[in-house]
């Protein structure tokens, strides 16, 4: 299964891909995480992204066309991958369909995680991530046991930089102007399927998890 998973920030798609990993043992490929991976271990492609990342820009598409190039060429990839994060310009769909015919792959859906814009700067500013393991978690809506400590390994919480109000703002206005115009690209594709993120972290699993069992 080769999946597209979309949705503005906030809107639940490293979650869901954490979810769907366990359940289809495909690997997950966020560019925003490597991206970050980047940025904390301060190689040249985390310097050229971190400006871009802390305002809620896009990282240049040549640069991201790149590292997924790189990453869906390694052979975990050939029996399936979730991509989340990208694409998210025209520019990096038409690339990714390049990639994918030089692979002899084919995109199996893309699937968007529908949240309304006034519920994501909540989302993200409530959002905590594990240092240890990387889970994610809500001081509200999906809070750990303990305060500050994750469920998973007792790693400590931390809020990535871009998670405030102000950043967010810009990185909702992208989203409009950059990445919602692949919602057109790939409904004329065949390829696009809606899910309703305002539900429970489960209900949306088991949305996902419907449309993918029909699919694949
Ligand atoms: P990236 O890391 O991809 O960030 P994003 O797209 O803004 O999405 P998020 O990771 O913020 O949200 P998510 O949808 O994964 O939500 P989550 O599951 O965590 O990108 C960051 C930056 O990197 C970009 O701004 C850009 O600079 C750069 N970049 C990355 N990809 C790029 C590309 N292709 N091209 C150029 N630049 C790129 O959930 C959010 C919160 O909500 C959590 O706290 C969670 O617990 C909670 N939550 C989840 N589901 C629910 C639910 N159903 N109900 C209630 N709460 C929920
Ligand atoms: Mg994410
Ligand atoms: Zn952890």
């Amino acid at each position: 299964m080769q999946l597209i998973l979309m949705g503005p920030p906030g809107a639940g798609k490293g979650t869901q891909a954490a979810n769907l990993v366990k359940k289809f043992g495909i690997p997950h490929i966020s560019t925003g995480d490597m991206f970050r991976a980047a940025v904390a271990e301060g190689t040249e492609l985390g310097k050229q992204a971190k400006a871009c990342m802390d305002a809620g820009k896009l990282v240049p598409d040549d640069v991201t066309i790149g590292i997924v190039r790189e990453r869906l060429s390694k052979d975990d990839c050939k029996k399936g991958f979730i991509l989340d994060g990208f694409p998210r310009t025209v520019e990096q769909a038409d690339a990714l369909n390049k990639i994918l015919d030089e692979l002899g792959l084919q995109l199996t859906r893309v699937l968007n995680i529908h949240v309304p814009a006034e519920d994501l700067i909540e989302r993200a500013v409530g959002r905590r991530i594990c240092k240890g393991c990387g889970a994610t978690y809500h001081v509200k809506f999906n809070p750990t046991k303990v305060e500050g400590t994750c469920d998973n390994c007792g790693g400590e919480l931390y809020q990535r930089k871009d998670d405030n109000e102000a950043t967010m703002k810009n990185r909702l206005s992208v989203y409009e102007a950059s990445t919602k115009p692949l919602i057109d690209y790939y409904s004329k594709a065949g390829l696009y399927t809606q899910i309703d993120g305002r539900q429970s972290i489960e209900k949306v699993t088991d949305d996902l998890s419907r449309v993918l069992s029909s699919v694949g």
